[in-house]
C-alpha cells in the first residue's frame, strides 16, 4: 500500500503535493469519485479555509466550494472583502464521499497527512474551518461546532501553530439562514484578525 505520510513529506511544494493526491490511491472514496478535488483559489493567500468534503458540483469539476455552499461561501468571504486572489480552499478529504454523506474518520485519517502537508506548504496565517467535520479534524476534539463556532483555536502542523476559527458551514447556513448572524459575527471576527496582521 501507498504510504500517505511519505508521500504527502515527499512533495516540497504545492503542484507536488497535488500530484502526490492525485496519485494516490490509499482512499476507497477516490473509487467511486469522478474527480480529485484539491484546491481553488490562491495558496500564497494568508486566509486558507477547510472545508468537509466535495459534494456533486465539486466532483463535477474538480474544484471546490463551486455549487450551492461555495457561492454562500463566496459571498460570505466578499462581505469581509475577500475573494479568490485573497484565500486559499480546501477539504479535509479530497474526494466526494458517495451520496454526499459525510466522510467518516477513517477516511479523513487516511487523507490528513496530504492536509497537514498542505497547511505546511501554504503557510497560512489563518485557518478558517468550515463546519464540524473539519472542526473536528483539525483541532482534533470531539467537541461540536454549536460549542466551537467563533471561538479561535489554534491548528498546529509539524510543529507550526496557526490561528483558527471554526465556523457555521455553508450548507448548514443555507438549511437555518436564522443562523447567518452567528456566521456574520465570526466573519467579522476574522476580518479584525487578518487587518491585525497587516
Ligand atoms: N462543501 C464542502 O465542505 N466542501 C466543498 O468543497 C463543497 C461543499
Amino acid at each position: 500500500a501507498q504510504d500517505a505520510r511519505a508521500m504527502a513529506g515527499a512533495a516540497t511544494d504545492i503542484a507536488a503535493l497535488k500530484a502526490a493526491v492525485e496519485s494516490f490511491d490509499g482512499c476507497d472514496l477516490k473509487r467511486t469519485a469522478r474527480n480529485t478535488v484539491f484546491a481553488r483559489g490562491n495558496h500564497e493567500a494568508p486566509l486558507m479555509v477547510i472545508g468537509e468534503g466535495p459534494g456533486q458540483d465539486e466532483d463535477r469539476e474538480g474544484l471546490p466550494f463551486v455549487g450551492r455552499s461555495g457561492q454562500l461561501l463566496d459571498r460570505m468571504l466578499a462581505a469581509i472583502g475577500l475573494d479568490e486572489t485573497s484565500a486559499y480552499i480546501t477539504n479535509v478529504v479530497f474526494w466526494r464521499p458517495p451520496g454526499n454523506r459525510k466522510p467518516s474518520t477513517e477516511e479523513i485519517e487516511i487523507c490528513r497527512p496530504f492536509v497537514e502537508r498542505h497547511i505546511a506548504l501554504a503557510k497560512p496565517r489563518l485557518i478558517l474551518l468550515a463546519g464540524g467535520i473539519s472542526t473536528q479534524a483539525m483541532l482534533k476534539t470531539p467537541q461540536g461546532i454549536m460549542a466551537l463556532r467563533g471561538r479561535w483555536s489554534q491548528v498546529t502542523v509539524e510543529g507550526h501553530s496557526t490561528p483558527a476559527l471554526p465556523i457555521f458551514h455553508p450548507a448548514f447556513l443555507l438549511r437555518r439562514p436564522q443562523e447567518k448572524a452567528k456566521a456574520w459575527a465570526d466573519l467579522l471576527s476574522l476580518q479584525e484578525k487578518l487587518e491585525e496582521l497587516g
